[in-house]
């Protein structure tokens, strides 16, 4: 039985937080509600008091019942933050870190999971200012239930209406049960691009953002895995929790994940390592007028090989960037690499893969088994990802 905080917020599809609240317990786990004040002002909170039988928390600061560190243990105890319905303005303070209510106060002390069930008018949903509010809570690792399109409380049809209580208990339980599945494993991810420097301004690089490698680490340490993320230089937010190593070149890289290695159960290798790096390094900028006649380049060592000859025991997952014949290419590295899934992107489609926001793959395990993960964001792509492994371990085991 785990402890599930539902945060109920001021919409008209409130009367459907009993029913998430009711599925929740029916699936055995305890549930303990918070209102907003304009939520217990459309419902009595006695309604919540009843069903959850746990005195429903509104105030901070309530001089009857002292709340006010009452956030904090109550974050330390709850393995779930479920919020049904969210309003705009829950979305936006929780985007912005503004706590001046026991809500939001509570949702930035938290560490457990966060899903989202938005219920509001289309407008409002599809106004900028809330897609850049559920983009950058996304990019933090909250989850969406994404609203239905329907008949909305305004009057209107269209985007915006509170999804089933069915699937928002079904998104919420899955969270649930990803939070252990990695229990006591430690995983080892790399992400972004390599810098192979010329001289100390000028380097080789490509166009990796990062974005897969710090998703498979978010998603990783959702599931409950310590999460160690060796990454080269990305503008993306460092998932909470996660130990992050900086490295820059593809011989730091390979010296950070060695190092590491020995102590990994699980190690994933998304950086875009560089294949080749400067064969001199300059100590000083090179000036315009010592312009070198020719750059020789030379091959870097390939980090996932030695891996795949080092392992011992260890689930190694490689990535392929491919332009051709991917799945031939793909089976044809996880022999040579020694790897226990591959995850191969077409990098020949406009808007996937490298630096982007969609991916599509295809995963091919040890023995030969395929996966095709069609188009989809890199956070549903990191979930397929870490099915599969959950799947390859489970018949390895
Ligand atoms: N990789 C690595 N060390 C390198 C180069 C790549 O560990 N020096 C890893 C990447 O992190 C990725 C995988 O190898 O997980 C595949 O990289 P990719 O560039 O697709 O393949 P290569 O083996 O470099 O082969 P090619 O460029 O010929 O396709």
């Amino acid at each position: 039985m785990a402890k599930i905080v539902l945060g109920v917020t001021s919409s008209v599809s409130l009367y459907k937080a009993c029913e998430v609240l009711r599925g929740f317990q029916k699936a055995g786990h305890e549930v303990q509600v918070i209102m907003t004040r304009n939520a217990a002002k459309l419902v009595s909170p006695l309604l919540f008091n009843s069903l959850s039988g746990h005195r429903t928390i509104i105030e901070l600061f309530d001089e009857d019942h002292p709340w006010s560190v009452a956030h904090i243990a109550l974050a330390k105890e709850a393995a779930l933050l479920v919020v049904a319905p969210a309003t705009a303005n829950i979305i936006a303070k929780f985007a912005a870190g503004v706590a001046d209510d026991f809500l939001s106060t509570f949702y930035l002390a938290v560490g457990a999971p966060v899903l989202i069930a938005p219920a509001m008018n289309e407008a409002m949903f599809l106004h900028p200012q809330t897609r850049d509010n559920v983009t950058r809570l996304r990019r933090r690792g909250v989850e969406f239930v994404e609203p239905a399109k329907g008949h909305l409380a305004c009057g209107d049809e269209g985007w915006g209406r509170l999804a089933e209580p069915d699937e928002i208990v079904r998104r919420g339980l899955e969270l649930l049960k990803e939070k252990v599945s990695l229990a006591g494993r430690t995983v080892l991810v790399t992400a972004g691009p390599t810098r192979e420097y010329l001289d100390p301004v000028r380097y080789l690089s490509n166009r990796s953002s990062g974005k897969m490698g710090y998703e498979v680490a978010r998603e990783a340490l959702l599931r409950g895995a310590r999460v160690i993320l060796v990454s080269g230089p990305t503008h993306e937010i460092p998932p909470a929790g996660a130990e992050l190593i900086r490295a820059d070149a593809a011989a730091e890289m390979e010296r950070e994940v060695l190092k590491r290695f020995p102590k990994s159960d699980i190690v994933v290798m998304a950086a875009a390592v560089a294949d080749f790096s400067f064969a001199a390094r300059a100590d000083r900028k090179i000036k315009k007028q010592a312009l070198p006649e020719d750059l020789k380049l030379v091959p870097t060592r390939d980090i996932l090989k030695t891996l795949g000859e080092r392992k011992k025991g260890q689930f190694l997952v490689g990535f392929a960037a491919e332009t051709d014949d991917v799945k031939a290419n793909a089976l044809k590295k996880i022999k040579s690499k020694r790897l226990d899934l591959i995850v191969a992107n077409d990098v020949s489609k406009q808007g996937l893969g490298f630096d982007a926001d969609d991916n599509q793959a295809l995963l091919i395990d040890a023995r030969g088994r395929v996966t095709d993960a069609p188009r989809m964001s890199k956070r549903e792509l990191s979930r397929v990802i870490w099915d599969a492994i959950e799947a390859s371990l489970g018949s390895k085991r």
